[in-house]
């Protein structure tokens, strides 16, 4: 089982961010999962132009770092995703990391898959920045187990407390993959959002015949 974190922080190694993910993929870790890390600072991931080649041909046609994230996190069974919040929201880093994914909402490239998202703040909008990154999970098609956010401004303890609870939430995200468990209300969401992208796909299947290859393939629309 294998479960990668990424972190939206600018700040890196130094992020309090980083604290909470460490701390799920230590909690996954006992729990018997191989963990990973990835800053997404370190990484050169580019704005794109919207040029759909992802969508055509399923691949990017930008020779960046992304490519190669985005194949590793699809080897993966789980995802943990981080970020404090800048200016009430995810940072510009998450935003990048999740627009160049837009291939993987319309595929649901991450049916089958787990996640979590942790966030922290001054002292508002990380559970807003929770919530939105495990709304994204979901729109790729993964179930999200829960999440952690933390306001570190206003209490010295808090993140250290945050911290235990971002242990649990690993183990949490370890035993929900290895027993597939079945969470009613995403299954629902999934059940709507599939059959809103299958006119979508049905529909641009002639400019779009790298999707719609994808959905013949999972026999969702034959
Ligand atoms: C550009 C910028 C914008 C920020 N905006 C907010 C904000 O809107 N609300 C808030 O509570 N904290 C805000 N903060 C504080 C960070 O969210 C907080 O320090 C966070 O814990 C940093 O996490 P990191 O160490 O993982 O980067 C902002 C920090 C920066 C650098």
């Amino acid at each position: 089982m294998k479960i990668i974190g990424i972190n939206g922080s600018p700040r890196g190694e130094r992020s309090a961010t980083l604290q909470l993910i460490a701390a799920v993929l230590e909690g996954a870790k006992e729990k018997g999962a191989e963990v990973d890390v990835v800053n997404l600072i370190d990484l050169d991931i580019r704005f794109r132009n919207a040029c759909s080649a992802c969508f055509q041909e399923g691949r990017c046609a930008e020779e960046d770092d992304f490519p190669k994230l985005y194949a590793k996190i699809k080897a993966a069974d789980g995802l943990v995703l981080g970020s404090p919040v800048h200016i009430d929201q995810i940072t510009g880093q998450m935003k990048l990391f999740i627009d160049r994914m837009a291939d993987g909402i319309q595929c649901q490239a991450f049916t089958g898959k787990y996640g979590c998202s942790v966030s922290t703040s001054g002292d508002h909008a990380e559970q807003a920045v929770v919530g939105y990154l495990n709304h994204f999970l979901q729109m790729l098609g993964a179930t999200p187990v829960g999440g952690v956010g933390v306001a570190t401004g206003k209490d010295p303890d808090a993140l250290a407390r945050a911290k235990e609870d971002a242990h649990e939430l690993g183990k949490t995200l370890a035993e929900a993959i290895r027993t597939r468990r079945q969470y009613p209300e995403v299954e629902a969401f999934h059940r709507r959002f599939q059959e809103k992208f299958k006119a979508v796909i049905t529909g641009a299947k002639p400019e779009w015949p790298g999707d719609y290859e994808r959905w013949v393939d999972q026999t969702w629309v034959w």
